[in-house]
């Protein structure tokens, strides 16, 4: 059975028919060609596959694609524009905290929903933010310092997060 979408990915309307049990994550790697949100465990335990969805940070794996009808989708590939990083994508690079680099999308959308939500968050607030998202290369301090330095740096040169 199929089910109709009517939604924007990354600022593009999308009006598409899908499997009905396609999940968001299926959705956007399989039906749009947005492999930028990973797959890892598709149980939400991981937090690789992390969108926005309406400005929230959601496991899209657990996320089926007839609930997303009208609704506002982020992924990593709506945050560079051309060659142009994102503030905190770059502010990832700079502080070491992408080495395999799978869990990176879901934990840069995972830092958009948090700097949307407090733009100067405490080091607990951050830890709390990104629990959901497991790394196994990192440690995590590097990520945590990314965090820090990306919400230094829009503080200094405010923008919106998502343009
Ligand atoms: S793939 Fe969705 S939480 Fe692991
Ligand atoms: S950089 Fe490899 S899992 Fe995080």
């Amino acid at each position: 059975m199929m089910t109709f979408l009517d939604v924007r990915v990354n600022k593009t309307r999308v009006r598409r028919f899908v499997p009905a049990h396609f999940t968001l994550l299926r959705f956007l790697r399989e039906t749009e060609g947005l492999t930028g949100t990973k797959c890892g465990c598709e149980i939400g335990e991981c937090g690789a596959c992390t969108v926005l969805l309406d400005g929230k940070a959601v496991n899209s794996c657990l996320v089926l694609a007839p609930e997303v009808n009208g609704a506002d989708i982020w992924t990593v590939e709506g945050l560079a524009e051309g060659f142009d990083l994102h503030p905190i994508q770059k502010a990832f690079l700079d502080n070491d905290a992408v080495h395999c680099g799978y869990c990176t999308p879901g934990l840069l959308m995972s830092s958009i929903a948090l700097l949307n939500d407090d733009p100067d968050p405490s080091e607990e607030k951050i830890k709390t933010y990104i629990a959901g998202n497991l790394c196994r290369c990192t440690g995590y301090i590097p990520i945590i310092n990314a965090i820090k330095e990306a919400a230094r740096i829009l503080k200094n040169e405010p923008r919106p997060l998502l343009k």
